[in-house]
C-alpha cells in the first residue's frame, strides 16, 4: 500500500489572502449577544417582525396555485421574473424614474448588487470612493474585489461636493458609492442641490455613482429629494455614470432577499452575466410573491404603516436619549429609515470601551470603528429603533444612561 504523496497543507493556506485576512461582518459579530434573554439590542438594523404585512403575504402565498405555483417552483430569467419586473418598473416610474420591464434586473437583495458592481467594476488596485460614515458590507465587497477604498467627508447634508471634486482629482477612481437616502449608518439626506453637484462631477472625472437605496420609502414627514439617477438627464453624460440599487427588504421583508438595479444597458449585462454563475436568479417563488404583492396594491397600502410605526420608534427613541444622556451625547433626530447616528461628547471617546458596559447593563449598539474605512477607535455610535416597539427604546436609553456612568465616561 503507498500513501498518498500530497505535500501536508493546511485548509487555510488554499484560501486566497483578500478572504483569509478579511474581519467578518462586525454587526454580525454581535448577534450571539442579540440572542442573550434580556439584551435589548439596539445593534441590528432589522425590520420589525411585528410591523411586516404577515396576513397580506399570507393571502397571496395562497393565491398561488395550480399553473402560476408551478411557474413559480421552475427555473427563471436571470434578469428577473417578468411579473416583478414588470412591477418594479412601475414602483421606480412613481419614484421618478420612468422605468420599462427590460430596464429592471432584478437581484437577490441589493447586497448582491453591490457585490456584482464590485466584481464586474472594480479590478485589483481601483480606487472606490465612499461617505464616511459608510455601510460596512460594501466596504467588504469592495475590499474583496482588491479595491482601495477612499473616504469623502461629509456634513449633516451629506458628501460636501469640494471634498468629493478634491478626492476626484487625486485618486481618479473608478466608482463613488454612496446612499444618499437616509444612510446607513448616518440617516442623513444628501441635500437636493448637492445631487446634482455629485453627478455633475462624477461625468467630469469619468467616475461611475453607484447609488444604493434601501431605506427611501421609509420617510416619516416627507419624501427624499429625487434619486441621482432620477436626476440623470439633467446632466449631459450622467446617464452612462448612474446605477441605482432599490431592495424590498426594508418595506416588504428582508427573508424575500429581493433588490432591483437600474443602470445602462452595459453594465446591467456584464452584472447578468457575472449573476449567471453566482445564483442563475433570485428565487422565483419569492419573485412571484412579491410581484403580486406589488400589482394587487398592497405594498403602496402598507407603506403608511410602517413610515408611521418606524417615525414613533425614531421620535421615542430620540426623546429617551435626549433625557438619559443630555449633554453626553449629540445626535439630530432622524427623518426616516432605521438608525440614530450619535457622537460621544467626551474627548478621547472610543464607543468599542463603552461597549463592554453596555452589555452588562444588557442593552447593544454598534461602535462606530464599523463604519470607518480605517476601523479606528471612534467616538461615534449607531443606534436602530427599527427592532423595538416605545417602551423598549425608552428602557433601552436607560441602560445605555447607566452603563455609560459604569464605563467611566
Ligand atoms: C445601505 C444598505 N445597502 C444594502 C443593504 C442590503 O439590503 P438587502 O437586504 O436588500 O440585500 C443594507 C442592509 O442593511 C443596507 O443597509
Amino acid at each position: 500500500m503507498t500513501t498518498p504523496t500530497h505535500g501536508a497543507r493546511d485548509a487555510a493556506d488554499f484560501v486566497r489572502d483578500v478572504y483569509r485576512h478579511a474581519p467578518g461582518s462586525p454587526i454580525r459579530e454581535l448577534k450571539r449577544y442579540t440572542e442573550l434573554s434580556g439584551m435589548i439590542s439596539l445593534a441590528g438594523g432589522y425590520p420589525a417582525p411585528e410591523l411586516m404585512d404577515v396576513a397580506g403575504v399570507q393571502d397571496v402565498l395562497g393565491s398561488l396555485s395550480g399553473a402560476s405555483l408551478a411557474r413559480a417552483l421552475a427555473y427563471d430569467a436571470t434578469d428577473g421574473h417578468m411579473p416583478l419586473r414588470e412591477a418594479l418598473a412601475a414602483l421606480s416610474t412613481d419614484r421618478g424614474m420612468p422605468s420599462e420591464a427590460a430596464d429592471v434586473l432584478v437581484l437577490t437583495g441589493s447586497q448582491q448588487g453591490i457585490d456584482l458592481m464590485a466584481r464586474t467594476v472594480l479590478a485589483p488596485g481601483d480606487v472606490v470612493l465612499v461617505e464616511a460614515p459608510t455601510y460596512p458590507a460594501a466596504l467588504s465587497a469592495f475590499r474583496l474585489a482588491g479595491a482601495t477604498v477612499v473616504e469623502v467627508a461629509g456634513d449633516d447634508d451629506g458628501v460636501l461636493p469640494e471634498v468629493l471634486a478634491e478626492a476626484l482629482a487625486t485618486h481618479a477612481p473608478k466608482m463613488l458609492y454612496l446612499v444618499p437616502n437616509f444612510g446607513n449608518p448616518s440617516a442623513r439626506v444628501l441635500a437636493a442641490e448637492r445631487r446634482r453637484d455629485v453627478l455633475a462631477l462624477a461625468v467630469r472625472h469619468g467616475c461611475l455613482v453607484l447609488e444604493d437605496d434601501p431605506y427611501g420609502d421609509l420617510w416619516f414627514d416627507a419624501p427624499p429629494p429625487l434619486s441621482l439617477y432620477a436626476l440623470r438627464g439633467e446632466v449631459a453624460g450622467a446617464a452612462d455614470v448612474c446605477v441605482y440599487l432599490g431592495s424590498l427588504s426594508k418595506t416588504l421583508a428582508p427573508g424575500l432577499r429581493l433588490g432591483w438595479m437600474l443602470g445602462p444597458a452595459a453594465i446591467r449585462r456584464a452584472c447578468v452575466l457575472a449573476k449567471q454563475v453566482d445564483d442563475l436568479h433570485a428565487s422565483t417563488l419569492t419573485q412571484a410573491l412579491a410581484a403580486r404583492y406589488l400589482q394587487e396594491g398592497r405594498f403602496a397600502a402598507h407603506l403608511p404603516n410602517l413610515r408611521a410605526a418606524y417615525g414613533a420608534r425614531g421620535r421615542a427613541l430620540s426623546d429617551a436619549l435626549g433625557q438619559a444622556l443630555e449633554g453626553r451625547l449629540t445626535f439630530a433626530a432622524p427623518r426616516g429609515g432605521m438608525f440614530l447616528w450619535a457622537r460621544l461628547d467626551a474627548s478621547d471617546a472610543d464607543t468599542s470601551a463603552w461597549l463592554q458596559a453596555a452589555i452588562r447593563h444588557q442593552v447593544l449598539f454598534v461602535p462606530g470603528a464599523a463604519f470607518f474605512a480605517d476601523g479606528k477607535p471612534s467616538p461615534w455610535l449607531r443606534l436602530s429603533f427599527a427592532s423595538w416597539a416605545e417602551d423598549g427604546l425608552r428602557e433601552g436609553a436607560q441602560r445605555l444612561g447607566a452603563s455609560l456612568d459604569d464605563a467611566g465616561a
